[in-house]
């Protein structure tokens, strides 16, 4: 039993027998991989992890439309354009499943737009850092497209219904969204030498802010045993970022870029590539709002909220008035 395992390693976890008969009946459930719906019993703290993570998830896929909308008024072919605004539309599409997922759990749109704004929610590291040059959004789709893939494959599989069956149809549209983040730094990679540079200096910035997407190291996970317990992370942050590490140097390899890490090594016992030491300062600080890009994500998710104030009221206007209507004619 995961609960009881996790007791052994001292992380004070309840064990199924310290467990009161509804939340014992509710681990054994998660333990048999049944899916827990909205509508049932779950304990308080399954809730708001719930909420918590959901809602960030849903706040990074909206962030995340910043970074790569700046470029599609400079994309270099109409193909191009076309791809990049197909992409930016559907991670809108990811944040609205999710956000609806975190609706089911008792918290509503505009509670967690307002933690959002107010600085009080997070949303995904990666999208504190500027996209300096067209190679940047072959970056992301590779990179941060990839790593994300990496992180939410496995969530499909998490306990709570309404997030694993987001994560289904979230998933199905990254792989997308990877592969052409993917050709557009085989085009460059292959192309003159001032485009393979700017796709090497792209991957120079974008690999280690890649690699923090997966959250501190497992020492430092605050939530990862409990959520690990209830089956919403069904990896750790460290056993996902090796994943991509390791699935992730031969694709730069066969583009002829260098991953900008000098202790990059395979080791043949642990099958799998050893890496260099994370910068967590940079991770930490820019949690704490001081990244390049903070100020200016949160700024334009805060004039878009105030800019449209005027169509929210005139939405709630409309809506009031053919309610009134109906009560008349009742
Ligand atoms: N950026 C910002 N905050 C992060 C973070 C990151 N990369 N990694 C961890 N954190 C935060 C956690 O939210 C937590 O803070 P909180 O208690 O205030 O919420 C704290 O750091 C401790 O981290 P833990 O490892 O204990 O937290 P989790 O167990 O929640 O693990 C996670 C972090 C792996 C990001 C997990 O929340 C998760 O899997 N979330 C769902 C997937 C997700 O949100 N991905 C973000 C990218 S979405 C994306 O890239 C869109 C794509 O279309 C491009």
């Amino acid at each position: 039993m995961y609960a009881q395992e996790v007791k052994s390693t001292g992380k004070g976890l309840k064990t199924l027998e310290e467990m009161d008969p509804e939340e014992r009946a509710f681990q054994e459930k998660i333990d048999a991989n049944i899916k827990i719906e909205p509508k049932e019993w779950m304990p308080e703290g399954y809730r708001k992890t719930l909420i918590r993570q959901i809602s960030q998830h849903a706040h990074s896929e909206i962030v995340g439309q910043l970074p790569e909308g700046n470029w599609i008024t400079r994309a270099p072919t109409l193909d191009r354009k076309a791809i990049l605004l197909a992409k930016v539309q559907d991670e809108a599409g990811h944040g609205l499943y999710l956000y609806c997922a975190a609706e089911t759990l008792g918290i509503s749109r505009d509670q967690m737009t307002e933690q959002l704004l107010s600085g009080k929610a997070k949303y995904s590291s990666i999208f504190n850092y500027p996209t300096l040059t067209w190679a940047d959004i072959g970056a992301i789709g590779w990179l941060v497209d990839g790593a994300a893939i990496m992180n939410q494959v496995p969530i499909q599989r998490c306990s709570f219904g309404p997030y694993s069956r987001a994560m289904i149809r979230v998933c199905k549209e990254e792989s997308f969204h990877q592969r052409q983040g993917y050709d557009i730094m085989m085009v460059l990679a292959k192309g003159t030498p001032e485009q393979k540079e700017m796709a090497q200096d792209a991957l120079n910035r974008w690999w280690w802010p890649s690699l923090m997407m997966f959250g501190p190291p497992d020492a430092e996970s605050v939530h990862s045993v409990q959520s690990m317990a209830w089956k919403i992370k069904m990896n750790t942050n460290d056993e996902l970022r090796q994943k991509f590490v390791d699935q992730t140097v031969p694709q730069a390899e066969y583009l002829g870029l260098k991953v900008p890490d000098d202790d990059l090594k395979w080791n043949e016992e642990k099958d799998g590539y050893d890496f260099g030491e994370i910068d967590w300062g940079e991770f930490y600080e820019i949690l704490k709002g001081n990244g390049p890009c903070n100020k200016e994500r949160l700024g334009a998710r805060q004039k878009a909220w105030s800019d449209g104030e005027w169509f929210r009221e005139g939405l709630m206007a409309y809506s009031k008035k053919r309610k009134a209507r109906k009560v008349a004619a009742e």
